[in-house]
């Protein structure tokens, strides 16, 4: 209930984008760096972060309403300032909404693995989102993975490591160290209790 209040009234933080090209220092008032999260779940990571880094901005980009509305709720409980949400498919609002050099850092924690063979196709790491993801970053901009699925983890590797503009930071040019700032979410406790273990990526434009 409180989700669904806190949508109604969310518009201090919700953007709605349509099909315009955003003006980022609009939206934030100030000029300051912005890091992207695309598919945020709840915002767990999100609002840790934003919170712990109030000198920076702060887009999520999320499809599953409930979790936007959960997001809102606790900016609002919290009186977060350097939030704001679109609700949407990540790869329309990158192609649609955003200029290319837009974010310092782009994250995308324990996307959605689909692990039948049938539905790699779903999977929101490809190459024109690989591709994509590099043109919304600014120069020695960063985007953080991390996955609980072996097999996922090995074709996000593949596809980023395909981009030429892009480069590893990893040392041996494979997986990274955990990212320091990268809080624990749900989906990463969940897989934890279930014995999986967890996979992280870096690169740097
Ligand atoms: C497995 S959950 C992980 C959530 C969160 N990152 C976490 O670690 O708790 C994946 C999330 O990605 C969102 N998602 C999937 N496809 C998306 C898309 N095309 N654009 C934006 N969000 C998407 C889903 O709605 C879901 O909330």
């Amino acid at each position: 209930m409180s989700q669904a209040r806190a949508l109604e009234h969310g518009e201090e933080y919700l953007v709605d984008a349509g099909d315009q090209i955003l003006e980022m220092e609009e939206l934030f008032d100030n000029d300051a760096a912005i890091t992207l999260e695309i598919g945020f779940g709840v915002g767990q990571a999100l609002l840790e972060m934003a919170e712990c880094n109030p000198e920076k901005n702060y887009l999520g980009i999320e499809v599953y309403l409930p979790g936007i509305g959960a997001l809102i709720h606790q900016c609002q409980l919290r009186a977060i300032k350097n939030i704001r949400v679109i609700r949407g498919d990540a790869k329309y609002v990158l192609a649609n909404n955003c200029r290319p050099d837009s974010f310092t850092q782009i994250n995308i924690f324990f996307p959605d693995p689909w692990p039948k063979r049938k539905h790699l196709k779903r999977r929101i790491i490809q190459q024109d989102m690989v591709r994509l993801i590099a043109q919304r970053l600014k120069p020695g901009g960063r985007v953080y993975l991390a996955t609980d699925w072996e097999n996922y983890a090995d074709w996000m590797l593949q596809e980023f490591c395909q981009e030429p503009a892009l480069k590893n930071m990893s040392v041996n040019k494979g997986f990274s160290e955990r990212f320091k700032e990268r809080p624990m979410t749900r989906f990463e406790s969940r897989g934890i209790r279930l014995g999986h273990e967890v996979w992280d990526l870096c690169f740097e434009k």
